[in-house]
């Protein structure tokens, strides 16, 4: 069997994309082995979701730091202590500081709620919302110095619904997140993602859908 890639997830929340990748883990559909899950908040439902599945945890709390500097200096130590070749951020509400970068260079995913480059940052539901959009969904990018700018890797659409509430959109977004978490991974882990200045190209290509979605739909 082929060397599984060491991946550390970091989170702040609940965990469910956390979840996703534990799970697809443990199915063995995913070559990865998750080294250590990393909380920056001690409620957070990502470190019990970690401790059920016997995955090392630890929380290291950003409010135990001065700078973000020293923050994400702690949080880098901790992952090469785990021998972690990839980070995962799964709803990890810091920003990471350049030094994170240097230290994991094209090596820092995450995962957003919404269809970049619309929409960085935060409350990103309510906006696509307030602004009227038809479509919204999530993407998976490599991590640079910007918030949510980096390098796309994969996108998933969902459309928006008129009765939608932030939570109904995020809902049916998350349910797509689930799915394109866990195949970024194992795109990584199969050595088939190149970066190319803003191009991430995937060798060999994988098929992508050619039909187009419309909403509201089109009469038939
Ligand atoms: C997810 O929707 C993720 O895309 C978002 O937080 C949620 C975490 O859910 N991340 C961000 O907004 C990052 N800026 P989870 O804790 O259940 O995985």
């Amino acid at each position: 069997m082929s060397k599984k890639l060491r991946i550390g997830v970091l989170a702040s929340g609940g965990g469910t994309n956390l979840q996703s990748i534990i799970d697809r883990c443990q199915d063995d559909s995913l070559d990865a082995e998750i080294a250590v899950v990393i909380c920056n908040n001690p409620g957070a439902g990502a470190l019990e979701r970690a401790a059920q599945a016997g995955i090392a945890n630890r929380c290291i709390n950003h409010r135990d730091f001065s700078s973000r500097g020293d923050f994400d200096t702690a949080v880098v130590s901790a992952l090469q202590e785990s021998g972690v070749e990839l980070v995962v951020l799964a709803g990890f509400m810091r920003i990471i500081t350049q030094t994170f970068i240097d230290a994991f260079p094209d090596r820092v995913i995450n995962i957003h709620p919404a269809l970049l480059p619309s929409f960085p940052g935060l409350h990103v539901q309510q906006q696509a919302i307030d602004y009227g959009a038809r479509f919204s969904g999530c993407t998976v990018h490599f991590v640079d110095g910007g918030v949510d700018t980096g390098p796309i890797l994969i996108q998933a659409v969902v459309p928006v619904l008129q009765d939608d509430t932030a939570e109904t959109l995020a809902a049916r977004i998350l349910e797509q997140e689930h799915r394109i978490y866990p195949r970024a991974i194992q795109l990584i882990a199969e050595n088939r993602v190149h970066i190319n200045g803003r191009q991430v190209s995937i060798d060999p290509a994988c098929p992508a859908s050619r039909s187009a979605i419309v909403n509201p739909a089109l009469e038939d």
